[in-house]
């Protein structure tokens, strides 16, 4: 049998060199007459381990990594595509501490398969869901999700099945499936490595949600800044096309669900969702007010779904194994599995899938190993930039949706950030509302002036001119942004900003107090 070498081609990999690895292969394997096959996988989200070249043996796959271009000829010499011994020698994949540690359900195939092989996604359980749900009333669809408790992963969490029964509910000529896939927070990178490296759960899922709900056209709002996901979904949609898995009749059914991909044009509010659908109609991306709801006036004014990537892509599995299935995992009413992606001045960084419930201790500590600097870690922003900076004081709380609201936090889209010892929580509560004030659709007041004002009296507070009373006008600001904004990136940017004054007092003090106490 042809050796397969399986060489990630998802962006973070890219990122850390893994193209020139794969030119360095290919030459390698031109210069010994060695004939081998290289599959350009996703990236199994390990990305310090990145560039993580795999072969498969007769004893299955083994990995090596972080692999440099200067690896290459000491890695044939060590007979690496037979799994031969070498300092980059990782062993199985699977039993990598932190691969063996995760419950990988909608990442499942990720950085495992080919990402276009529709072959290899169905061997590996791919269209079971959806064959299960071409045989099933809609209704009975929303039911299963619904009974999952899988809960929006774009950050608002709300209850999936329930969003999808308004859509179903509402008679109308057209209705949409959209996926937000503009995930514009901080620290992630979840919904850009499935579209790297499993497009077809996405489709699956897409396709799942248009038959329950009795939507025919779907679309996927890509941002950008994301190239490779852009290329590799519109080639995964053209071949599940081609193979019936889309179009008048989806798997031999008599339900048509077909989809496009769209491409942002770059703005943090394009992610909310009625800007993304200002922005999908080729109108200017500010928000809408609500109601009505997208669910009943949403894309062109017809009953639209609108989803984060892995809320949909975690449909598929509840399709394939039952709701009860996927509700066994997690804790309280946060159920099912959760992509945690780690990043920022971390060890360990990369995308960590699990059940719901681990501490945020465990999660920096013990799987992200800590500190890439190896100082102290002073604060962790979970939940991208409207996200609250939580102290060592708080990392007994788990993850779980409930859990974080009430330590005045949020969850989020997953992603955390972690800072040492050296970062100045002042200087971040400043940029919490000099984000807002960049990013502001400036559709309404406190988000759009507030802003601004934050950025001005907390630059007061560095200078050290009245700062008690300017960081009581600060927490006065950020109350009237909390409850008078339209939407939640006016609505949220108190958190990161009170979360810092709170926990962080230390760093609001006046300049020279600051200098004299270090
Ligand atoms: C400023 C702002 C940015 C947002 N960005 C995203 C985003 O990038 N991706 C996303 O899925 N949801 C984002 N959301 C949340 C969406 O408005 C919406 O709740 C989500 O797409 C619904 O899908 P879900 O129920 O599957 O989470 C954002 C919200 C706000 C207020
Ligand atoms: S809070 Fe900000 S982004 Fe949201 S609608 Fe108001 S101005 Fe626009």
């Amino acid at each position: 049998m042809i050796p397969r070498i399986y060489i990630p081609a998802d962006s973070g990999a890219l990122a850390l060199g893994a193209e020139k690895v794969a030119k360095a292969i290919e030459k390698e394997l031109k210069e010994r007459g060695v004939e081998a096959k290289i599959v350009r996988n996703g990236s199994r989200g390990a990305y310090f381990l990145e560039p993580m070249v795999e072969v498969a043996t007769a004893e299955g796959r083994v990995a090596y990594g972080p692999v440099k271009p200067s690896d290459v000829k000491s890695l044939f010499d060590c007979g690496f595509l037979k799994g031969g011994h070498h300092k980059r020698w990782l062993g199985a994949p699977d039993k990598i501490p932190f691969l063996a540690k995760q419950t990988r359900l909608t990442f499942a195939r990720c950085g495992v398969i080919d990402p276009l092989s529709l072959d290899s996604y169905k061997s590996h359980g791919g269209l079971n869901g959806l064959q299960n749900a071409v045989a099933m009333a809609p209704a009975d669809i929303v039911s299963q999700v619904t009974e999952s408790g899988l809960r929006g992963r774009g950050g608002a969490g709300f209850p999936t099945g329930i969003k999808w029964k308004t859509v179903l509910d509402t008679t109308a000529d057209r209705k949409y499936i959209v996926c937000n896939a503009d995930e514009g927070d901080s620290a992630t990178f979840a919904d850009r490595m499935i579209m790297e490296g499993d497009p077809f759960v996405l489709i699956e899922g897409m396709a799942i949600a248009g038959i329950a709900t009795g939507a025919t056209k779907g679309f996927v709002y890509i941002r950008s800044e994301y190239p490779h996901a852009v290329a590799t979904m519109t080639k995964a949609v053209e071949i599940a096309r081609k193979a019936g898995v889309l179009g008048a009749n989806v798997l031999g059914s008599p339900n048509a669900f077909d989809m496009e991909i769209r491409v942002g044009a770059g703005a943090y509010v394009c992610g909310e969702e009625t800007s993304l659908l200002n922005s999908l109609e080729g109108k200017r991306g500010v928000v809408r007010a609500k109601p009505p709801l997208p669910a009943i006036q949403g894309l062109f004014g017809k009953p639209t779904v609108i989803n984060n990537v892995i809320s949909l892509a975690s449909v598929p599995i509840i399709m394939d194994k039952g709701a009860a299935y996927y509700k066994d995992f997690g804790m309280g009413r946060s159920r099912g599995t959760i992509p945690i992606q780690i990043a920022g001045n971390v060890k360990h960084g990369g995308l960590f899938e699990t059940a719901f419930g681990l501490t945020l201790g465990e999660i920096v500590d013990e799987i992200g190993g800590g500190t890439a600097s190896g100082r102290p870690v002073k604060a962790v922003q979970v939940g991208g930039p409207l996200g609250a900076y939580f102290p060592r004081a708080l990392f007994d709380t788990p993850f779980d949706y409930e859990a974080f609201a009430a330590k005045d936090g949020l969850i989020g889209h997953a992603g955390i950030t972690v800072f040492d010892d050296t970062a100045d929580m002042m200087k971040q509560a400043r940029f919490a509302m000099e984000f807002c004030a960049i990013e502001s659709c400036g559709k309404c007041t406190p988000c759009r002036i507030g802003s601004t004002r934050g950025m001005e009296v907390l630059d007061k507070v560095a200078a050290g001119i009245e700062a008690e009373k300017n960081l009581a006008l600060v927490s006065d600001l950020c109350n009237t942004m909390k409850f008078g904004s339209l939407c939640a990136l006016g609505g949220f940017t108190p958190y990161p900003v009170m979360s810092s004054i709170t926990h962080f007092p230390e760093d609001f003090k006046p300049a020279p107090t600051r200098v004299a106490a270090e």
